[in-house]
């Protein structure tokens, strides 16, 4: 039997099963009462993915089309811009702001560099009339990250606008958006999100907004202000890519098992043990039942101690940990926790982890 190729491109990435299934489901009224209930899901999801309270727009569009969004709503014709790149798309951002009209310095990284984030400040110390800062937060091209909590740090104490292309970042490598300080953060579906390109997904903070209000850019198709309050009434200005946007409610369902982590936060959990809580119906005497099961099924977790006791489990995975061990460690807590009555979608924590696996840890509770 001829195997399907391993698509192993930086975006498009493979889609899970999952995902393939939710997708196929009947066209919706894009204007009904379906697609105003899964609206809302999908920017809860969304703000979750990207730890935001700020408002989430949703457009039908490649990644660009989001990035052209960002130029088009906060940045006028003759503003200074300054665009930080270190390679192919952050070339590309620069010379979409300045398609739009925008006088454009660029801090220019050797391609296989990331930015000082001193360099930057000089920049900006030097450059009082720069409202707006672009950055690329991972340079697919080049294979590099940048390290946007330093450079964010530096442009809010600047009191810049920060936008960041998260196009193959946001979902797969950790971008805190409200701890971070980014205005605008912008990603696309065919990356960390699992789903075929055509949808491009941003967050746009209070300041953003502000400076929308004011920015002379022409845009139409892209405007935000007609996008919030579109989204606001259940639908989209657009017709949406219905199909895509099923397969995100289910790709979004990758916090798969329904379960939250005791860690407060995905930057100070623990690489060597994930302490999780069970869910409402299983606290207490209910969690023997799921332990007695999970060691039924070969797998052995540690209690939860003192006054986390019945409350939440232990998994340690400190030494010799390989890719089978994260596979059958996950499969068999989804197998126990559905035999104990919890509901989960079958295979998507699985997924979740083999998805996590070929990425960074932060979407796998
Ligand atoms: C970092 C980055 N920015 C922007 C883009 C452009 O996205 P699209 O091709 O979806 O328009 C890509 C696509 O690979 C990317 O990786």
């Amino acid at each position: 039997m001829v195997q399907p190729p391993q698509l192993r491109i930086p975006g498009p990435t493979p889609v899970p099963e999952r995902v393939q299934r939710a997708m196929a489901a009947p066209m919706i009224n894009h204007r009904g009462p379906e697609f105003r209930a899964l609206l809302p899901e999908l920017e809860a999801g969304l703000r979750w993915a990207f730890q935001t309270e700020n408002d989430m727009l949703i457009f039908p569009a490649s990644g660009t089309g989001g990035l052209e969004s960002a130029v088009a709503n906060v940045v006028s014709p003759g503003e200074r811009v300054l665009a930080v790149t270190m390679g192919a798309f952050g070339d590309r951002f620069a010379d979409l702001a300045e398609a739009f009209g925008a006088d454009v310095a660029r801090l220019t990284l050797p391609w296989g560099e990331a930015a000082d984030p001193e360099d930057l400040d000089a920049l900006l110390r030097h450059e009082p009339d720069i409202p707006t800062v672009l950055v690329t937060h991972n340079e697919t091209s080049t294979g590099v990250t940048n390290p946007l909590r330093s450079l964010a740090e530096v442009v809010k104490r600047h009191n810049r606008l920060l936008v960041v292309d998260g196009v193959s970042s946001i979902g797969s490598i950790d971008l805190p958006v409200d701890r971070w300080g980014v205005d605008v953060a912008i990603t696309a579906s065919q990356k960390g999100w699992m789903l075929p390109p055509g949808v491009t997904m941003l967050s746009v903070s209070k300041a953003a907004w502000q400076r929308q209000a004011s920015a002379r850019s022409p845009r139409f198709y892209f405007d935000w202000d007609r996008a919030k309050k579109m989204q606001a009434k259940g639908m989209t200005f657009t017709t949406p890519a219905v199909s895509i946007l099923f397969g995100l409610r289910e790709a979004l369902l990758t916090g798969a098992l329904g379960l939250r982590l005791l860690a407060s936060s995905p930057d100070v959990a623990s690489p060597t043990v994930t302490a999780v809580y069970f869910p409402d119906a299983l606290i207490g005497e209910k969690s023997e039942a799921v332990f007695k099961t999970w060691r039924e099924l070969g797998l052995i977790v540690g209690e939860g101690q003192g006054k986390l006791s019945g409350k939440i489990f232990r998994i340690g995975h400190l030494g010799a940990v390989y890719e089978p061990d994260v596979v059958a460690t996950v499969e068999a807590l989804e197998r126990g926790l559905e035999a104990q009555g919890h509901l989960v979608t079958r295979g998507a924590a699985l997924t979740a982890a083999r998805h996590a696996l070929s990425s960074e840890p932060s979407l796998v509770a």
